[in-house]
């Protein structure tokens, strides 16, 4: 999707009363969404198959030259990660558990045979980048800077096997809320996510998990809901995740969401909110959580970086259509308000999750 016209002029920067340097977006008056807005630099490191990465720099934001036979091209050599910068009410940049993303990038590289940049030099490359786009990074309570950072085979090589060279690669955009309101969820039944189990790339951000996803998305989207509930490519009996969330249901005190078993992506989000939720007070079960489980539930939400924690309104399997609770006394509401205090600065971060960048 791209940014309405109205957005501002990204040209010219403006300076608020507290003397901080912003894009010219009309911050106060726009609700920004979940699309791309070009921000001044992105930052590039690349290393040969078999070497580590060493050295890497901020460049001007812009297109990037690729070989037609790069093997993120031919043969989805690749991974993703999201995790968003955001203002403090007294203009700080934090960032949330970035080394968590480090550690999922690496055990995804692993897994595609690509090498992956250190913890430090994960995190030491996104605060570099945060900082060069600071400007970007919109006030507090109008959005985040949503970091995307990249690890592809960028090297040329027209038989099947590892790339002889990868660039890790880190670009931003400001963003604004995912999805608007409660989700409206089809459950699809005939095609899948990821293949059950461990074996698989479900549990990884592999780029090659996502436009599989497209088609029962598009429909969905046609029929008028908000996104598609996959379940296991095995027995089609457990939810798995959504396109882009992990989900969790609630009955009475307990919540219960689908377990990291392969399948699964270990979302930050979902690990952060399972913390918040038994420090709350609530028993939370990881554990495959049935069709039928999920439509006798009071309550069901979803969480991913980009989402935060969304509420779920509805979910229609087959014939099937059940609603569930929403609103300011959904337990999604008080998690979801705990997690993003915790992110924004404004509630106390006992578990030291949030990074600042200076
Ligand atoms: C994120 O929440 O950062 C994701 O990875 C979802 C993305 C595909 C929009």
């Amino acid at each position: 999707m791209s940014p309405p016209s109205n957005l501002g002029n990204f040209k010219d920067g403006s300076e608020s009363a507290a003397g901080e340097n912003y894009a010219d977006i009309n911050w106060d008056n726009y609700e920004l969404g979940f699309y791309l807005v070009p921000t001044d630099y992105m930052y590039v490191m690349k290393c040969a198959k078999g070497d580590k990465f060493s050295q890497g720099s901020i460049v001007p934001y812009g297109n990037i030259e690729i070989s037609p036979s790069a093997g993120i091209l031919n043969y989805g050599q690749g991974l993703f990660e999201g995790l968003k910068a955001y203002r403090t009410e007294d203009g700080r940049i934090l960032l949330f558990r970035p080394d968590e993303n480090a550690q999922r990038m690496k055990r995804g590289a692993d897994r595609l045979c690509m090498p992956s940049p250190s913890n430090d030099q994960f995190v030491n490359a996104v605060k570099q980048i945060v900082l060069a786009n600071k400007r970007w990074v919109p006030p507090s309570g109008k959005g985040s800077l949503y970091v995307r950072p990249l690890l592809m085979g960028t090297g040329a090589s027209l038989g099947v096997g590892p790339a002889p060279e990868y660039t890790f690669l880190i670009y931003c955009s400001p963003v604004g809320s995912y999805h608007k309101g409660a989700l409206n969820f089809k459950v699809e039944d005939k095609l899948y996510r990821a293949i059950s189990g461990s074996g698989g790339t479900g549990g990884i951000k592999s780029v090659t998990n996502y436009a599989p996803v497209y088609t029962a998305m598009t429909e969905a989207k046609a029929n008028g809901f908000s996104d598609v509930l996959f379940l296991d490519s095995a027995t089609g009996k457990y939810i798995e995740e959504a396109t882009a969330c992990n989900v969790f249901v609630v009955k009475d005190n307990s919540i219960f969401t689908p377990e990291i078993d392969g399948t699964i992506l270990p979302g930050i989000t979902r690990k952060s909110i399972i913390e918040i939720a038994i420090d709350l007070g609530y028993q939370v079960m990881e554990r495959a959580v049935s069709v039928e489980e999920m439509l006798g539930a009071d309550e069901m939400f979803c969480t991913g970086t980009a989402m935060v924690v969304n509420s779920v309104a509805s979910v229609t399997y087959k014939e099937t259509r059940v609603d569930y609770k929403t609103g300011p006394e959904a337990l999604s509401a008080k998690l979801r308000a705990t997690l993003v205090g915790i992110q924004t600065g404004c509630v106390e971060d006992k578990k030291s999750w949030t990074v600042l960048v200076d």
